[in-house]
């Protein structure tokens, strides 16, 4: 399963038969040899889109330079690495993610020399940049693919997945080879007049697939991942990996049944299918093996320490994320995405206790990174809220991101409560997949508004007279990081204490997370506990009412002291006797 199917999800696994397969630190300061290796283990990951993050240069559009601008507030925020999503020239019909050279800077954000200015900032402030690697596919306009359409013969020919069409003709293209579809609707194949034949193209016609059965494509891959590493990256988040390969034997896509056992139509309004034949091939392992060889050979005394692989992994169940960090001697991500947790796209507190629960004990050992959100998706109000008390349930969301053991990566504008802020006009849709599937889809562009940094024209975010390349939210007057930096119970302040926490409390940092009152069905508790340290609990109240919970901790007494609680609660005097607000959350130290 993919981001794209994000909206189908809970709606169509209630339609349909099927149901989810079984759901089921260091100090980052420090210079030590072991801090630089264990850095990842809870680390804090901070996504900037960097086209809507910092404009520094008056284009309405972020750059490079604008974020350089912005480091110390990601350092006073406790941020330890930033992944950008894509930088690289590009036609940017995907928005960066159609690259035309993986070994440069789309001028709009900037140049080689900028990026170079903005790792060694970044370096001096122990924040590591975190490249996005695209490898399924390339833009249409990278030099590979124009040699490539160019003719058969080719040497790049084979770079790409070509295929003929069934029934052609001299003068007909014929049907597509198979039935496959694109996450963003329609055909997977392309007709390309010139050689009569089909490209095939997961994503938009613009992006057409890498053939990773070609050893030049691996190659060409391990050469452009050194290439960023002598820049100094921190490592790399890879684009939906689990993509790379297609069914040799090109079988058709099994059509979805909905619970009366018929087909039914996506939002794009095709045909809905399964994707066993084009996701989650096994063949992924084996290159991503090669990838982390690469990293792990590669040797530079100028910047020590760990390259993170990061992975875009959505995938149908636990056991599936398990594989994903390798196997002993083969190493592949220190940390794939868990989109088992933060995509669950609501409040059900038992999917949460028991995928949490999962990450614990069913990826052994490794560890988990949560995240609930990113440029794919609407924010967290639009997936988690329910239109009354979105900022406490906010407060909900980033305690289990914070709060879990793991890594934490969250995106730009969550730690001010940035909402979600879609076109309300298909003319000024700018995300393609927001045109395709109008009304119903309106595309991405509601999540990757400009930052709101403060209260002055277009939020701080760019000086230009014209307008910003998307809208500022009109929220910005007090969602904005000025205004919240003075307030102590603003979100950017509970941001602030949880990463706090998380850093600096041994049991936060690195203790197991261990499920408390597990049959509680409104209020989720659990515990972090490491040796030679208070044990910390921790409870989200997942209803609109008040509740109290009374929680016993093995061979501890009663006593607790508080951490952090939301704004206004009433300290609780006992670990038997939780108050909780509605969505409140409450966290202590037990005495
Ligand atoms: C990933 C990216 C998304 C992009 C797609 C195709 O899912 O997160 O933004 O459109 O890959 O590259
Ligand atoms: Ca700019």
């Amino acid at each position: 399963m993919h981001w794209t199917q994000r909206i189908l999800t809970s709606s169509l696994l209630l339609a349909m038969a099927i149901s989810m397969p079984a759901t089921h630190a260091q100090n980052p300061a420090s210079t030590s040899a072991s801090s630089e290796q264990n850095w990842w283990k809870n680390a804090v990951i901070y996504e900037i889109y960097p086209r809507s993050f910092q404009d520094s240069n008056g284009d309405g559009i972020g750059d490079l330079n604008g974020i350089t601008t912005r480091l110390d507030y990601l350092k006073d925020l406790g941020v330890d690495a930033i992944w950008l999503t894509p930088i690289y020239p590009s036609p940017q019909v995907d928005f960066g993610y159609d690259i035309s050279d993986y070994e440069n800077i789309d001028p709009p954000y900037g140049t080689l020399a900028d990026f170079n200015h903005l790792v060694a900032e970044a370096d001096k402030r122990h924040i590591r940049i975190i490249m996005d690697m695209v490898m399924n596919h390339t833009s249409d306009k990278h030099p590979w693919f124009i040699q490539s359409r160019s003719s058969k013969t080719n040497p790049y020919r084979d770079w790409y997945v070509w295929h003929d069409g069934a029934g052609e003709t001299a003068t007909s293209p014929g049907v597509p080879p198979n039935n496959w579809q694109s996450d963003f609707g329609h055909s997977a194949w392309e007709w390309d007049p010139t050689t009569r034949q089909y490209y095939y193209h997961k994503f938009y016609i613009q992006q057409p697939d890498l053939n990773w059965n070609n050893p030049k494509v691996h190659e060409a891959f391990r050469n452009i991942i050194k290439f960023w590493l002598e820049r100094g990256v921190g490592g790399f988040r890879f684009d939906a990996i689990t993509t790379l390969f297609e069914d040799p034997q090109m079988r058709d896509e099994d059509v979805l049944k909905d619970k009366n056992g018929q087909s039914f139509r996506n939002v794009y309004g095709d045909i809905a299918l399964n994707d066993t034949r084009t996701n989650n091939l096994p063949e992924v392992h084996d290159v991503m093996q090669e990838m982390r060889t690469t990293a792990d050979k590669f040797d530079s005394n100028k910047f020590p320490g760990t390259r993170v692989f990061i992975g875009e992994t959505y995938l149908p169940n636990i056991g599936e994320l398990a594989k994903q960090y390798g196997a002993p001697g083969k190493p592949e991500f220190q940390l794939p995405m868990d989109t088992q947790i933060g995509f669950i796209n609501k409040l059900d507190i038992a999917a949460f206790r028991s995928r949490i629960d999962d990450a614990e004990t069913k990826l052994n050992g490794n560890t988990p990174l949560l995240v609930f959100d990113n440029h794919d998706n609407p924010r967290l109000d639009a997936r988690y809220g329910d239109g009354v008390h979105n900022t406490d349930i906010e407060r909900v969301i980033s305690t289990m991101l914070f709060a879990s053991r793991g890594a934490s990566l969250f995106y730009y504008g969550d730690e001010i409560g940035m909402k979600t802020t879609p076109p309300t006009r298909k003319e000024d849709v700018k995300d393609p997949v927001g045109i395709t599937g109008w009304p119903k889809d309106k595309g991405r562009d509601g999540e990757r508004t400009p930052m709101q940094w403060d209260a002055q024209a277009n939020a701080g975010f760019t000086t230009a007279s014209a307008q910003p390349w998307l809208p500022v939210p009109p929220t910005y007057a007090t969602v904005n990081v000025k205004a919240e930096e003075s307030q102590p119970d603003s979100m950017l302040s509970w941001y602030k204490a949880l990463i706090q926490l998380k850093k600096n409390n041994p049991a936060f940092a690195h203790g197991d997370n261990v499920m408390l009152d597990t049959a509680n069905t409104k209020v989720l508790s659990w515990m972090r506990q490491t040796a030679g340290s208070p044990s910390v609990v921790v409870s989200v109240n997942f209803t609109a009412e008040p509740q109290t919970v009374s929680l016993t901790v093995p061979g501890a007494g009663s006593g607790i002291k508080t951490l952090l609680k939301t704004p206004g609660a009433a300290e609780p005097a006992s670990l038997g006797s939780i108050h909780l607000g509605p969505y409140g959350v409450f966290i202590g130290s037990v005495q």
